[in-house]
């Protein structure tokens, strides 16, 4: 049977939690994901937000979901930044919400 969780802070899932097979840290939280899911996704999904906006306090979840807006950077742990919507999630990854060190 097909569930909505609504445990869920943004994007909603429609899937039974057995799915959520894979998982990965953002920010030091266990985010779990499925397998060929996009990072935009699945941390939309658990977090509602994938980074910090770099001029405000807002923060940001992605826009054009299609690698044009440029809207879901995140970083990796050696401090590779990553475009989240064109990106699958690999198990065992450590992602930031936040980029490494201050901007140039
Ligand atoms: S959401 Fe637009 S580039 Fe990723």
């Amino acid at each position: 049977m097909t569930t909505i969780n609504t445990t869920l802070k943004g994007v909603k899932r429609l899937e039974t939690p057995e799915t959520l097979e894979l998982s990965m840290q953002v920010d030091g939280l266990r985010v779990a994901a499925r397998r060929g899911e996009t990072i935009l996704l699945a941390v939309n999904a658990a977090l509602g937000h994938v980074r910090n906006f770099e001029f405000c306090k807002e923060r940001r979840a992605g826009f054009c979901f299609m690698g044009a807006c440029q809207d879901c950077w995140m970083w990796t742990a050696g401090g590779e930044r990553i475009r989240a919507c064109t990106s699958l999630v690999e198990p065992g990854m450590t992602l930031s919400t936040s980029a490494p060190g201050p901007r140039a």
